[in-house]
């Protein structure tokens, strides 16, 4: 029965990412950074224009991204953007981080569909939004 059960997962996984890349499909498979950080440096939910939203957390120590999570109500394509976009600031600077861009994430899953060009917008928007947040309240802008 064992490899009957790996013949339906694999084609369970075949007819769910049909038509991804290979990028996209390793994302699914190995979602990073969902969740949250407790007592955050920064903490933001930003809505896209669907009307989702997604909700990113994250410190900075000496100047990098030492911890970043996020949490999403947002569609699959925003789920592995999301999670592209954290685990690519994770470890930079604010300067690199600040350098993402949603056509690096666009490219990287080799092209969104067009009616989710917007969820690697949302994702690189939240972070941004987070890297700005934390900066104000750096300099008591609240
Ligand atoms: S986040 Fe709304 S469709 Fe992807």
């Amino acid at each position: 029965m064992p490899a009957e059960n790996d013949k339906l997962v694999q084609r369970l996984q075949e007819s769910m990412f049909e038509g991804l890349s290979v990028n996209l499909k390793n994302e699914v498979l190995n979602l990073q950074n969902i969740g949250e950080i407790d007592n955050p440096g920064s903490y933001v939910s930003v809505t896209g224009v669907c009307g989702d939203t997604v909700e990113m957390c994250l410190n900075i120590t000496d100047g990098r991204i030492s911890d970043i999570k996020f949490m999403t109500d947002g569609c699959n394509f925003t789920i592995a953007c999301a999670s592209y976009v954290t685990r690519t600031a994770k470890g930079r600077t604010i300067e690199e981080s600040l350098q993402i861009e949603p056509e690096d994430v666009d490219k990287y899953f080799g092209g969104l569909p067009e009616d989710h060009k917007h969820c690697a917008k949302l994702s690189v928007m939240t972070l941004k939004a987070a890297i700005d947040k934390y900066r104000s309240e750096l300099k008591g802008i609240k």
